[in-house]
């Protein structure tokens, strides 16, 4: 297996809920390493550019409200298939079809308030790292 890099960024309802700790414990637990991480306050306009691929999906303006309703944790995740790992850690999209222990069963109330987001392929980790991290600031 290789050692890959993931974005996981813990959403405004899951830091709301203060599960910041119990879910960076549990990426460490499962063998991830946290290489960078930062608490912000997203703008409209880092959202939408965030999300930009979902940008004609119905859900965007709904997705970008929820996604600047408050602070999220940004997190460059390391390790061996951090990619898929960090998927199978947070589980389904929508919470309801999400396996029990997993971070969305925990800690999501639905699928457009999920908890937490992780890159889906190595193309999409490497921008959505290089979208909030400078290479300096990744250790
Ligand atoms: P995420 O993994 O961050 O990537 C895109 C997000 O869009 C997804 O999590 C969901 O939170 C959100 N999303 C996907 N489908 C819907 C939907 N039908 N309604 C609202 N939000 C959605």
């Amino acid at each position: 297996m290789a050692i890959e890099r993931t974005l996981s960024i813990i959403k405004p309802d899951a830091v709301k809920g203060q599960h910041i700790g119990q879910i960076i414990a549990r990426f460490e637990a499962e063998g991830l390493r946290i290489a960078g991480a930062r608490l912000c306050q997203l703008s409209r306009r880092e959202a939408e550019g965030f999300y930009a691929e979902h940008s004609a999906r119905g859900f965007f303006g709904e997705l970008c409200d929820f996604m600047t309703s408050g602070p999220v944790v940004v997190m460059a995740l390391e390790g061996d298939d951090a990619i898929a790992r960090n998927r199978a850690i947070m589980g389904a999209t929508n919470p309801a079809n999400a396996e029990p222990n997993t971070l969305r069963k925990l800690y999501a109330a639905s699928v457009g308030e999920n908890a937490v987001h992780g890159s889906d392929s190595p193309a999409a980790a490497a921008r959505e790292i290089a979208y909030f991290f400078r290479s300096i600031e990744l250790s």
